[in-house]
């Protein structure tokens, strides 16, 4: 059963406290006078630790000062913003297709390359990128890597599956029935291209130790 939780505002050294954790833990910066996205954002939190309000759930996290290590990334993820869309901004992708891996197959003809979404959310960035290369550059070599710290997330994008409204945004229509089947759970991007795309969660403040380096010999030079 999950709690009712009151509707009652942040107080002023909880807020303090959420901002402070949420930059040291992950680089995220809630500005001042944000107090009603904490609330928002962490109220299902409260209401699933039987808090009766967000005051009484960060009081919980700062009592267990070092303790209560899955409710504090718990509190992390609830204050990401997700918002992605496939091809966003598009510059970026016709930067890809126009320049950069053009000049790296000039530069560095049958090489590999890796190519990383750094804070991928649910993984349109990452399966964007893996469309233009199967369109555009069928027999080019790539490792497409989408990391992201949460962990939800994550496992959205792994499993490649999307919702109508998400794919309305940003996907050309011929994109959509080319690379994806409609399912009575939604669009599911083909398995060739869910394949080419490793998700994995990685905070980009922690190690980054397990990810491939970025440059090959050839672009060493
Ligand atoms: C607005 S989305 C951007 C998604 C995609 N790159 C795009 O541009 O469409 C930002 C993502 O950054 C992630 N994020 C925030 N801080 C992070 C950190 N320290 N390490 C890894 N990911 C982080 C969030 O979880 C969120 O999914």
């Amino acid at each position: 059963m999950i709690a009712d939780v009151q509707a009652v505002p942040l107080s002023v050294p909880n807020f303090d406290f959420v901002r402070e954790f949420v930059a040291r833990e992950a680089a995220i910066v809630i500005d001042k006078g944000k107090e009603y996205l904490v609330e928002t954002r962490l109220a299902n939190l409260a209401a699933r630790n039987d808090c009766a309000s967000v005051n009484a759930l960060v009081d919980l996290i700062r009592a267990s000062r070092d303790g209560a290590a899955a409710l504090r990334s718990s509190v992390v993820d609830a204050l990401t913003t997700n918002e992605t869309l496939f091809f966003r901004d598009l510059n970026p992708f016709d930067a890809l297709r126009e320049h950069v891996i053009p000049e790296f197959q000039a530069k560095c003809p049958g090489q590999q390359f890796t190519i990383w979404s750094a804070a991928a959310s649910t993984g349109q960035e990452a399966y964007s990128i893996a469309m233009l290369l199967a369109d555009h550059f069928p027999a080019q070599s790539a490792r497409i890597f989408g990391t992201d710290l949460s962990p939800s997330v994550i496992e959205r994008a792994k499993a490649g599956l999307y919702q109508q409204v998400e794919v309305n945004r940003g996907l050309p229509a011929k994109l959509l029935f080319k690379h994806f089947k409609q399912t009575p759970e939604g669009w599911r991007i083909d398995d060739a291209l869910r394949r080419r795309v490793q998700f994995s969660v990685l905070n980009l403040l922690h190690s980054w130790a397990h990810l491939p380096p970025a440059t090959s010999s050839c672009c060493e030079t």
